[in-house]
């Protein structure tokens, strides 16, 4: 786990809506991290989920609307005392109620206030009947909020408690998750950044059922794309077919064959300022493929000829302009390093990440991973870890190698 995604304070408004039932799931997740949660219940929110339920889950007290003009505290005024303390505040479900408020500036209630006072980022998740949201008056209040500098995420298209379908849903918890530590974020340095990230295996045809593809998962790639989100980047991830669901924030283009991947990273990578290659692209295809499913009977042995895939890398290298820098991957059972500064300088790279796919907890599936990050002047950082703390470093070392200006390509 990225260490700065714990020891954390995060504070958490739960206004009236149906789906405050899930903010105690969201509650646990945040505090098995090891962060503190402190949360404030609308009037209308307790009579969606107890206090006494939050209270449990947070370690702390609940508060709760009468909490805001006693003098309980004495000097102690909550709202302030709160929006101070706060790193992070979310309000999940914000109620129609509650955008208005936040719109307006609204300070005569707990929540109300605590978002005027805070200085921390705050991040409403809407969720409502999908009239209620489409409202004009609800848009217009979405609108201002976000001109104020709240980030509304907007919510997702399903199935609603009120029986409607459409949009309205409170998104997933881990999507709500990944907002938070998008916001919680230390480094902002690809803000302003177009990146570009590849992941996943490509498959190659040899009749509708058959495939050429590699165990590749698309974890790596996944992270480097997720990573580079959290830091500011507007990132673009082309993957092949993964079974796992690409990262929220992130705009995916789906390819399949590794025709496909070079058409659309040759696309994409005009308008990117940073391209990174973790895709484990097929190097070869069938040279002829069978419209109909092969059938076995009579055949005890079928020949096929396999032939060259367009190199990727080799292009983009070639194309590459000076302002754009490009990452490359190097999976590699055999003489690691050779084989990866040898392709980096043959693919115009300015920097590779070289990794054994043969040692254990590294390479294809694995959650974790161990890489060389081998410089065009050869200087090499040696990183290891879980897939998504690999992806922060190599960041850091893209950061301090180019965007900080001190480019030593
Ligand atoms: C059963 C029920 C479910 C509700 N669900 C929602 C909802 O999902 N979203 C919403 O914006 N309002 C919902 N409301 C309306 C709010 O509870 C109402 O606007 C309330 O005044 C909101 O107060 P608050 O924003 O201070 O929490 C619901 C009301 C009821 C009775």
């Amino acid at each position: 786990m990225l260490e700065w995604k714990s020891n954390r304070r995060i504070l958490i408004g739960i206004s009236g809506g149906i789906s405050a039932y899930k903010i105690p799931e969201i509650i646990r997740a945040i505090r098995k991290n090891g962060n503190d949660v402190e949360v404030i219940l609308t009037q209308s929110a307790t009579s969606f989920i107890t206090p006494l339920t939050i209270s449990t889950l947070t370690g702390r007290r609940a508060w709760l609307e009468g909490d805001f003009l006693s003098n309980e505290h004495g000097w102690e005024i909550p709202h302030i005392s709160l929006a101070d303390w706060a790193e992070a505040f979310l309000i999940a479900p914000a109620t129609a109620n509650v955008i208005r408020r936040a719109a307006l500036g609204e300070a005569e209630t707990l929540l109300g206030t605590a978002m005027l006072a805070t200085r921390a980022p705050v991040v409403l998740f809407p969720a409502m009947n999908v009239h209620m949201w489409e409202h004009p008056a609800t848009q217009r209040h979405v609108e201002i909020a976000r001109t104020l500098g709240y980030t509304v995420i907007s919510p997702e298209e399903g199935e609603l408690a009120c029986g409607y379908e459409g949009k309205g849903r409170l998104p997933k918890n881990e999507i709500i998750l990944e907002v938070l530590w998008k916001v919680l974020s230390p480094k902002k340095d690809l803000a302003g950044k177009k990146v570009l990230v590849t992941a996943g295996p490509t498959r190659e045809f040899m009749d509708p059922v058959r495939f050429l593809s590699n165990p590749s998962s698309g974890k790596m790639g996944f992270a480097i794309a997720k990573t580079a989100w959290y830091r500011g980047g507007e990132v673009t991830l082309i993957k092949g077919p993964t079974c796992i669901e690409p990262p929220y924030g992130l705009r995916v283009v789906n390819v399949t064959t590794a025709e496909e991947m070079y058409d659309a990273v040759l696309k994409e990578s005009e308008k990117t300022d940073i391209i990174v290659k973790a895709a484990a692209v097929g190097d070869y295809k069938f040279a002829t493929t069978s419209e109909q499913k092969i059938k076995r009977e009579g055949k005890d042995r079928i020949q096929v000829t396999l032939e060259e895939n367009p190199d990727i890398a080799a292009e983009v290298g070639k194309r590459k302009r000076e302002d754009q820098i490009l990452v490359g991957f190097a999976a590699e059972s055999n003489e690691l390093i050779e084989n990866a500064i040898s392709k980096l300088n043959r693919k115009n790279m300015d920097m590779i990440v070289a990794n054994d796919i043969t040692a254990k907890g590294s390479g294809f599936e694995s959650d974790t991973n161990s890489v060389a990050i081998i410089c065009k002047n050869g200087h090499m950082t040696r990183i290891e870890g879980t897939k998504e703390e690999v992806a922060w470093r190599l960041w850091d070392v893209i950061e301090m190698k180019f965007l900080a200006k001190e480019d030593v390509r």
